[in-house]
């Protein structure tokens, strides 16, 4: 149990791309900094996850710096939060050793993502981690008694897991876990591909034209969304199910600006989709250039992202530690 008086918060991400994009930023990441004043708040990059599909050893390093980067673009603030790599912290793989115990079968099988997954890839290319890959996250968030966990949409299934997970083990054990509670930003919490406004914007799923990066050349970026996909109709009006382009492009305007829909809405009363993806495209440049530069200047320094890496891995061990101790108590287990 949190020993001090502000409530936790754990979230994750892979690095599993060169650059996170606008789904994982809206829908995700940019809720994080908001945390780190009034909770103790512990964000990782989760390596470990990253493993549970075909990869490349030279581009996960990079990639896991590239990662450590952009959250510290993002507003991280690594004097606040415990910024770390969930593999420096052998506590997550010891507690999801432990959950792997209580899971069921069945209970595991029935997770989305890893049926989709494990559909395009054939049962024996898809690897036992990539099974099991929920119940890791849900070491991630237990082993540190979160109370909040800052997702997008998709992530829900997850959390809920979760929270199956610590109700049955203090059922069974004695009250050992907080039970976390998931954190969705309702409006952002599904950014869709441009391309495609039927489907998330993905890294996996997405064509490249679909996706905008937060690394990317603000030109490109500012071409993508002149070429997003916008449905018929010509009026500029959130309506998710009829004009999902157009609302999809609504979402990222009012996250870029702070500006309700319903004010943006009026805005462009009466004027043509092209005008306002203009406008957007401009947004959207301003947005990804000087993110793009603070990433680069960050990552010139590795020697410093070591340093705030090694910090925040012992923040995060200091609280793991305790957990697992605890666990293995409850467990039965000779101290
Ligand atoms: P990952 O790396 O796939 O995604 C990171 C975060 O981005 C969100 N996200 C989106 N949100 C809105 N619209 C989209 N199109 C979109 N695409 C991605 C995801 O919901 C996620 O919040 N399994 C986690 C990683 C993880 C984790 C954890 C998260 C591992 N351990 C513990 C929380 C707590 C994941 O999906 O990462």
């Amino acid at each position: 149990m949190p020993t001090e008086s502000k409530p936790r918060v754990l979230s994750g991400i892979q690095p599993t791309a060169d650059s996170f994009h606008f789904g994982n930023y809206f829908g995700a990441i940019r809720q994080w900094p908001t945390f780190q004043h009034d909770h103790d708040a512990f964000y990782c990059v989760v390596d470990l996850h990253a493993i549970t599909v075909e990869y490349d050893p030279a581009a996960l390093r990079e990639r896991t710096y590239r990662s450590v980067a952009q959250l510290i673009a993002a507003g991280i603030d690594p004097e606040h939060s415990a910024l770390f790599i969930q593999s420096h912290v052998p506590q997550h793989a010891q507690l999801a050793w432990v959950l792997n115990c209580i899971t069921g079968f069945g209970e595991a099988g029935r997770m989305t993502q890893f049926k989709d997954k494990s559909a395009k890839s054939g049962s024996d290319r898809t690897s036992v981690g990539l099974f099991t890959y929920p119940i890791l996250q849900a070491a991630d968030i237990l082993i540190y008694q979160a109370d909040q966990v800052p997702i997008g949409e998709d992530q829900r299934q997850h959390l809920e897991l979760t929270r199956d997970l610590a109700g049955r083990f203090n059922h069974r054990f004695g009250k050992t876990f907080t039970v976390p509670q998931p954190y969705i930003v309702k409006s952002m919490a599904k950014i869709l591909d441009l391309q495609d406004p039927t489907a998330k914007m993905s890294k996996s799923a997405s064509a490249p034209s679909g996706i905008i990066d937060l690394l990317e050349d603000p030109r490109k970026a500012a071409k993508k969304i002149r070429s997003a996909v916008t449905d018929s109709g010509s009026e500029i009006r959130f309506d998710e199910e009829n004009k999902p382009g157009i609302s999809n492009l609504l979402t990222i305007y009012s996250a870029l600006t702070g500006s309700p829909v319903a004010v943006i809405e009026k805005e462009y009363e009466g004027q043509q989709y092209g005008q306002f993806k203009v406008a957007l495209s401009e947004l959207v440049a301003d947005f990804v250039g000087p993110f793009g530069e603070r990433t680069n200047e960050l990552l010139a320094d590795r020697a410093e992202l070591d340093r705030i890496l090694k910090s925040g891995a012992d923040k995060a061990k200091a609280v793991a530690t305790q957990t697992l101790a605890l666990v293995y108590d409850r467990l039965g287990f000779v101290l």
